[in-house]
């Protein structure tokens, strides 16, 4: 009995680690924090915290319901279980979207995890010691605008990717995310209350939550949507292909439940860190993508052993970020290996060559490429753009409308272990709120 017990306990801690992992990552801090700002603040997050409940955790459950049925890479599950339920084939193109979506997102997602890497080593040679506001402004824009450092980072962020997952010591890193996670967290209160002691946390705090819903239009709402499904890696084949570990076991709903809790309080406290900093130092809250970096080494550089916190916050960053990337990669490597003669060595290289590529597309919109546009958008900011607003949240509407149309209903609520009534309920969620929310919004953000 006792033994079972344990058993049950450290699979499905086992696949909440997993599963955090890949969702906690350079979304919560990074772009949680420069989406809010360049978006006006609290409208922002608040449409994204209804979307992470009414959309997020319909579409999370569902795409771990479809991977742990299909048990193969997101195309071929796809595309199976639509046959096996009678359906079209076709269903598989939400597959193709998903590895297409990681591919893309990893290329920039590797951006940032290398500047990540950067500053931690920059809080090692102390480079934030008493910085103000315009050094540490000055200092960003120096990395921004040389190309031969970015690719370093780029490329030595990937080598990380590609070692982890080559050697197959995926495992050993959900045990680490298991203390370093909590870790974060707390340095991530510390912040709060450097942040508390600026005398700007209560303008911080109403920038956040306190609404002007004059300001909120279509861009903003389908920005926070998007943001939602970056920040739980949905829309993607990721949870899907994480299903198909599940025990028969395991809650799907309250695992998503847990996952999504620790998600968004960690994006939450992020942003309580960042703003009060923003406030004090009249920095402008809609920099962009440079947002933390500019804003975090002031207060490292100010505050009571500044250059250890520092040290232990960027080097905990890389590892959310790394944690992530390796599940980004996940997708790609699956479906190369299934679907091309390559073997999974051979996979994980080309396909992290090719992410590699790209990323070094992004980096260089940044500065020799400036003035490159696809859709008046810099390379950049069109790849975080086609993705976190177009490709993910309509792979997620495949996932779930195939979910609450094509799966059969009873077993499905036997899965959940929903009564009847909640299950009423939760069929509401994903048949109607969830579809028609996800359809309103992204038409409200391109019209
Ligand atoms: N969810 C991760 C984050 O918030 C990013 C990610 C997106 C990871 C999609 C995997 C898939 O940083
Ligand atoms: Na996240």
């Amino acid at each position: 009995m006792a033994k079972l017990a344990h058993a049950q306990w450290s699979s499905r801690m086992g696949f909440v680690l997993a599963a955090a992992g890949s969702a906690v990552g350079l979304g919560n801090i990074w772009r949680f924090s420069y989406l809010t700002g360049e978006s006006g603040g609290a409208a922002f997050v608040l449409v994204y915290l209804a979307c992470v409940a009414l959309v997020g955790l319909p579409i999370l459950v569902a795409e771990w319901m479809i991977g742990r049925r299909g048990q193969k890479n997101p195309i071929n599950t796809m595309a199976d279980l639509a046959t096996r339920h009678g359906r079209s084939r076709s269903w598989a193109l939400v597959g193709i979207s998903g590895v297409l979506a990681a591919f893309l997102i990893l290329s920039f997602y590797s951006v940032i995890g290398g500047w990540s890497l950067n500053y931690t080593l920059g809080s090692v040679m102390g480079s934030f010691t008493a910085q103000d506001a315009d050094a540490s402004g000055a200092a960003f824009e120096g990395l921004l605008g040389d190309p031969e450092t970015l690719l370093i980072w780029h490329t030595l962020f990937m080598v990380l990717v590609v070692g982890i997952v080559a050697r197959g010591v995926t495992k050993g890193l959900e045990a680490a995310a298991r203390v370093l996670m909590p870790l974060l967290v707390v340095l991530l209160l510390i912040l709060v209350g450097y942040g508390a002691t600026s005398g700007f946390f209560g303008e911080a705090f109403s920038f956040m939550f306190s609404p002007d819903w004059g300001a909120l239009d279509g861009g903003v709402m389908l920005a926070a949507m998007g943001q939602a499904f970056f920040t739980l890696s949905l829309g993607m084949g990721i949870m899907m292909a994480y299903g198909s570990y599940l025990g028969e076991d395991v809650n799907l709903l309250s695992t998503a439940r847990t996952v999504i809790v620790l998600d968004t309080v960690i994006a939450l406290l992020a942003g309580l860190a960042i703003f009060p900093i923003v406030f004090a130092n009249g920095l402008d809250a809609s920099s962009g993508p440079g947002l933390i970096f500019v804003t975090l080494p002031i207060a490292f550089g100010n505050m009571v052993g500044g250059s250890l916190l520092g040290l232990a916050f960027f080097l905990l960053l890389t590892f959310a970020a790394l944690t992530s990337a390796i599940s980004l990669l996940e997708p790609v490597v699956e479906t190369l290996e299934e679907r091309t003669p390559l073997s999974r060595l051979g996979s994980t290289l080309v396909g992290a060559v090719a992410v590699w590529l790209v990323g070094i597309a992004a980096l260089l919109s940044f500065n020799v490429w400036a003035d490159v546009s696809i859709l008046g958008l810099n390379i950049f900011d069109f790849l975080d753009t086609f993705t976190g607003k177009v490709l993910l949240p309509l792979t997620g509407l495949g996932a779930i409308v195939f979910y609450s149309r094509c799966l059969e209903k009873e077993e499905a609520r036997r899965e959940l272990a929903m009564d009847v009534y909640d299950y009423s309920l939760w069929n509401l969620l994903t048949k109607y709120v969830a579809p028609l929310g996800v359809i309103v919004v992204f038409l409200a953000g391109f019209l």
